[in-house]
């Protein structure tokens, strides 16, 4: 990992002041006008100074209730071998899936898959702020591209996530607020994968640093559940038992 200077540590902030003001000129959200992003937001920094009353605030959104509701269950992945007792092949193909849907569906990876032009943020899957968005090649738009602020790794002391190709998933791969049914039938579909084969995508989910980023993710993020090497072992055991959707 290259060594990080003064300047690679300071700019990105100042790139974020930049665009954060830039922001706030562009939505006209300072003089007190509440919208429902800037609602997010607050949310946010209630969530950040993490006081119980913030958590009593937090617990007021229908996604809070989400991560309240999860059982330890929710933390963990199943191995292939606990499907063993699904004699149906389909049946046991489709549970693998399932248990997968517990990664597909988290917010470390619907953040980035998101339904629309903007990325999403936190464990509350809050719209990014600053605004930003998708642009030609998912890295941004001319003027405020993802790299100038999330840089080759995480940059913990700004909580700021980082890796060498951050950038936005294509529409076609958007998963966010989709079913797990709707997702299986969209990543075995070539057209909607970016022409991947099964192997292509146990190899990309099993392997790839970019998915890998999400049980990595950083301070303040909950990472995906289990472990990037089980989830490649779903996605495998998922394949080879004839890729059924649940
Ligand atoms: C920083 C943003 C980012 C994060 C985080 C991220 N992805 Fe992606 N993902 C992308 C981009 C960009 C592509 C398109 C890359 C390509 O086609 O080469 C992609 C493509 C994919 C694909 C291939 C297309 C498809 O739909 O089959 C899979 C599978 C995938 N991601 C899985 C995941 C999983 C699983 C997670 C979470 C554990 C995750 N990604 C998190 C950005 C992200
Ligand atoms: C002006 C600076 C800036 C730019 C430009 C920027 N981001 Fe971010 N981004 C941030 C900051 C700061 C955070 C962390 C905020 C937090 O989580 O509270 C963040 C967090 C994220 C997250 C949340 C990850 C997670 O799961 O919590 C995603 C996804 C993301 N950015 C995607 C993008 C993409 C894609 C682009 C380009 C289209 C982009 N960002 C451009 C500043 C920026």
């Amino acid at each position: 990992m290259p060594r990080r200077t003064a300047m690679t540590k300071w700019r990105p902030r100042a790139l974020m002041m930049l665009a954060l003001l830039a922001g706030v000129l562009a939505t006209g959200s300072f003089a007190g006008s509440v919208s429902p992003d800037d609602a997010n937001a607050n949310d946010a920094k209630a969530h950040d100074a993490n006081t119980s009353d913030a958590k009593k605030a937090d617990a007021q959104t229908p996604d809070a209730k989400r991560l309240d509701a999860e059982t330890p269950d929710a933390r963990t992945l199943a191995a292939p071998a606990d499907f063993a007792s699904i004699a149906d092949p389909n049946s046991r193909s489709a549970a693998y899936f399932t248990e997968l849907g517990k990664v597909l569906t988290n917010p470390r990876c619907t953040n980035c898959h998101p339904r629309t032009d903007r990325p999403r943020q936190g464990d509350q899957a809050r719209l990014h702020q600053p605004p930003v968005f998708r642009g030609a090649d998912g890295f941004g738009l001319p003027a405020m591209r993802c790299t100038s602020c999330h840089r080759d790794a995480n940059f913990d002391p700004a909580g700021m996530p980082g890796h060498a190709e951050w950038h936005l998933a294509p529409p076609e791969m958007a998963w966010e607020g989709k079913s797990v049914s709707q997702i299986c039938a969209q990543i075995k579909d070539p057209k909607r994968n970016g022409g991947r084969s099964l192997h292509d995508v146990i190899v990309h989910i099993g392997t790839d640093s970019l998915v890998g980023w999400a049980w990595a993710p950083g301070v303040g993020r909950t990472p995906a559940p289990g472990t990037q090497k089980q989830a490649g072992a779903l996605v495998e055991a998922w394949a080879e038992s004839g890729a059924a959707c649940p």
